[in-house]
């Protein structure tokens, strides 16, 4: 860490990302309201801004953050503080609105988000068309620019060295642009979602995935969050760029005279801030009210609410976990905690729908059941809604946390779980999360398309002996406290602090 504490002190972190870490809301009165922005990115790089001096690149996304960046504009300002956020400075990339849709609403969710987690439903979609290509160059390749050229007046502006840490899929272009305009400086890129095997990639035409196989390259150390996805990334770029040097046992890749290092950093939770939300007033309210809705056995999720994350089927298995076990009924209750997600997309609209469906159908289905044994019980509760308190409050009193997505670069949820759980509940891990090559070995392990099997894993978690409970919820917890989030983030640091010493070697770092 001290190693990792003196790059910081000499350098300037420019973080780029989609998401800002607040957005901007005016409220009826027309008072202006921040509220802070919500994902794994958000929370990661939130706790690496605390401990650095840091800047934040990012998109001005709600009416109100455009209003205040063209305010800015005209005043020639470039950076703004935030009021109840210290030490964050952030500087809005602003696209027009068409370009904005065509690059977050056609090009990186879903076509990119739904082609990394492996859901494009090859016979009938996606069909990339004349408007898709569209979108390309008007909406990604053209925000990607814009992202490029404000990142590189941030680094002009920088009161120390500059490191830029471009967080995800909505940017693989924008280090190519970069390199253009400042071939020296040093770009670190985490890719937050799976690198799907170098075959799927296929489905997106050659001149896309050649882009962004480059895009990548134009950074100085790519970070993924398991093994499995570094490898894909490399057999990826031997596929579709003959003329690059691929260095498996090195993992770097030397691409038009300029080296990549390929490298594993699993994203974690900061414990402290994590516990602190969950201790708050906010949370303790929450607690009380959802008491209510706990039974003998209580099972819960907390998802975002979007496909990859596969609540529909985690649902049937609920379902046929209580047809196959009739004694359950009115012991167990099901809680799920959804956040919507990306709302003007279709896939995403449609996906909130069928849930809502098959909860309805479950819920409709044991009415009958219950009456006839005399009580009212509604086997599943859904809350939907962004609200991160509640969800940690709901996780410190679960019998089993269900995770069963169909692929997930990492998933947070099975570690706050893990960390704040006060009853050795049991995790329900798919194998398709990256978590999975973390925490599998203490969880259930289900395959996220397996609804009979992951019904037998909600029994098996709902009878499991208690010593062996306690013993599984000790493991997991022992472990996501000693690789949290600093350790993500030290890892990286020491990274770039030795690719420093190694170009400039008469300087310290
Ligand atoms: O890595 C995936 C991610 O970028 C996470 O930060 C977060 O879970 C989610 O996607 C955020 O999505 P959006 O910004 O589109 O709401």
């Amino acid at each position: 860490p001290d190693y990792a504490r003196e790059l910081l002190e000499r350098s300037t972190l420019i973080i780029v990302s989609n998401r800002g870490p607040v957005e901007f809301h005016q409220t009826n009165d027309g008072e202006i309201a921040t509220k802070r922005g919500t994902g794994g990115v958000i929370t990661a790089m939130s706790a690496a801004a605390r401990f650095a001096d840091a800047i934040w690149v990012a998109c001005a996304m709600t009416p109100t953050d455009r209003v205040i960046a063209e305010e800015m504009r005209q005043r020639r300002e470039a950076l703004l503080t935030i009021p109840d956020l210290p030490g964050f400075r952030l500087r809005f990339v602003v696209p027009d609105t068409e370009a904005y849709r065509g690059y977050y609403n056609r090009i990186a969710n879903p076509l990119l988000w739904f082609l990394q987690h492996y859901l494009w439903d090859t016979p009938r979609a996606p069909d990339i068309d004349h408007e898709t290509w569209q979108a390309w160059h008007e909406g990604y390749v053209a925000v990607n620019r814009l992202f490029a050229e404000e990142v590189v007046a941030a680094a002009a502006a920088a009161p120390r060295d500059p490191i830029v840490l471009l967080q995800d899929y909505h940017l693989y272009l924008a280090p190519t642009f970069i390199r253009e305009l400042r071939p020296d400086l040093l770009l670190h890129h985490f890719v937050h979602i799976p690198w799907p095997d170098q075959d799927y990639w296929r489905l997106l035409p050659l001149p896309m995935r050649r882009a962004i196989c480059e895009g990548l390259l134009a950074n100085d150390i790519v970070g993924f969050q398991t093994p499995r996805h570094a490898r894909s990334f490399l057999n990826t770029v031997d596929a579709n760029l003959p003329e690059a040097e691929v260095d498996y046992r090195r993992r770097e890749v030397t691409y038009r005279g300029h080296t990549t290092r390929v490298r594993v950093y699993p994203i974690s939770i900061d414990p402290e801030l994590v516990r602190a939300v969950a201790e708050s007033e906010d949370a303790r309210r929450h607690r009380e009210h959802l008491e209510a809705f706990r039974n003998e056995y209580t099972i819960i999720r907390v998802d975002r609410a979007e496909p990859s994350k596969n609540v529909v089927r985690g649902f049937l298995a609920y379902d046929r976990l209580l047809e196959k076990h009739p004694e359950l009924i009115g012991r167990v209750n099901f809680l799920a905690f959804l956040v919507p997600t990306r709302m003007e997309v279709a896939e995403y609209i449609n996906y909130l729908d069928e849930i809502n469906a098959v909860v309805g159908r479950i819920n409709a289905k044991y009415a009958n059941a219950a009456e006839i044994e005399g009580i009212h019980w509604e086997p599943v509760h859904l809350f939907v809604g962004d609200d991160y308190p509640r969800a940690l409050a709901a996780m410190k009193f679960y019998d089993v946390l269900l995770v069963n997505a169909i692929f997930d670069g990492m998933n947070l949820v099975a570690k706050e779980g893990a960390l704040l759980n006060e009853r050795n509940g049991v995790l329900i891990l798919s194998e398709g999360a990256g978590a999975y090559q973390q925490l599998g070995q203490w969880a259930l392990t289900v395959s996220p398309t397996d609804i009979e099997g992951t019904a037998e894993a909600l029994w098996q978690g709902l009878i499991m002996p208690a010593a062996e409970r306690a013993w599984r919820a000790e493991q997991l917890r022992r472990h996501v406290v000693e690789h949290d989030l600093r350790r993500w983030l030290v890892d990286q640091l020491h990274d770039i602090a030795d690719l420093r010493a190694e170009r400039a070697p008469h300087r310290l770092i």
